[in-house]
């Protein structure tokens, strides 16, 4: 299996991103899970983060928490998708397993130099704060990891927290500078390939049938997270953004994407937090991602439900 640490702000989407990757081990080696601040604050992210480990009936995967702010910024938070816990939807316990005592970025830097080098592929689901400030402190982990495949951005589809911007870049543009300037190899899962990802009625019916602890919280995870949707984009159903992440790693002939170059707008009035993605190549720039552009969406539904029906 790849060996994978997954950065994350639970976060619904993140919940269920994780519940795949867990269910999954033939595939993926889930190394840790590190939270970061983003969806809702940082002693709520670490948490939500043992509260899945939990309901997935794995409290032996590491959970460390990481950054509780942006570099440069001050931290702008998503309850008004996510509710106040992050996790709104189910009632599910407060975890009992316990936080590791590293620090989350400490832990990333000291992975990357234990294992075999190109061997540790990194997904982040929320801000890049955690990891931009390893590849800041440990400048010779960037020739170690595999890869950086990560939620965040769009291009056709613009933003969903101001009309240029999506929400994970906007939150920490300056640490998605340093990610997307780095020279690592890159998988973007944009906006424009998660709004293609939609629980409609008969998905969110399709993870209650499996009649599981498992399958009745995902439900009602989408169930809560989709009102907004509804309300804001008329959407058919939650766009389950993270969960592209792990089962690109998983599955990736589901996703088609272009190597394209991406650059982050840390500056612009209108635009901070933009990714601006040259899909036609106009720029002359060199590509530094691949940017997923399409996805199968009922495969990837068949794969999520067959996989949450394994926990
Ligand atoms: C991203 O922002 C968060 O609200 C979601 O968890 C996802 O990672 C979508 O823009
Ligand atoms: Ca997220």
């Amino acid at each position: 299996p790849r060996k994978i640490i997954i950065d994350t702000d639970p976060g619904q989407d993140d919940a269920v991103a994780i519940l795949l990757a867990l269910a999954s081990p033939d595939e993926l080696d889930v190394l840790g899970i590190t939270a970061v601040a983003g969806n809702v604050p940082l002693s709520l992210t670490q948490k939500n983060s043992r509260i899945v480990c939990e309901l997935a009936n794995k409290p032996h995967v590491k959970v460390f928490a990481g950054c509780d702010v942006p570099l440069k910024r001050k931290l702008v938070t998503a309850e008004h998708v996510h509710g106040k816990t992050g996790l709104d939807g189910p009632t599910l316990p407060d975890p009992t397993m316990a936080l590791q005592d590293a620090h989350a970025v400490e832990f990333i830097i000291n992975t990357l130099r234990n294992e075999p080098a190109d061997s540790v592929t990194l997904c982040p689901l929320g801000p890049l704060t955690n990891i931009a400030t390893a590849l800041q402190t440990a400048p010779d982990i960037v020739s170690r990891i595999r890869e950086i495949v990560l939620m965040g951005g769009a291009y056709f589809q613009v933003g969903n927290i101001t009309p240029a911007a999506e929400f994970n870049i906007y939150v920490d543009p300056e640490a998605a500078e340093i990610v997307f300037k780095s020279g690592i190899p890159l998988t973007v899962l944009p906006l424009d390939v998660t709004h293609k990802a939609l629980v409609t009625k008969p998905r969110n019916e399709a993870f209650r049938a499996l009649g599981s602890h498992v399958g009745h919280a995902v439900a009602e995870m989408t169930e809560f997270f989709e009102r907004f949707d509804k309300e804001k984009y008329g959407s058919e159903g939650a766009p389950l953004h993270d969960p592209c992440v792990t089962a690109y790693l998983i599955q990736p002939d589901l996703f088609t994407g272009r190597h394209i170059n991406v650059e982050i707008e840390t500056q612009g009035t209108f635009t901070q937090g933009m990714t601006v993605a040259d899909w036609w190549g106009v720029s002359g720039r060199d590509p530094n991602s691949l940017f997923i552009g399409d996805i199968n969406a009922d495969g990837f539904f068949d794969l999520l439900t067959e996989r949450l029906g394994r926990l």
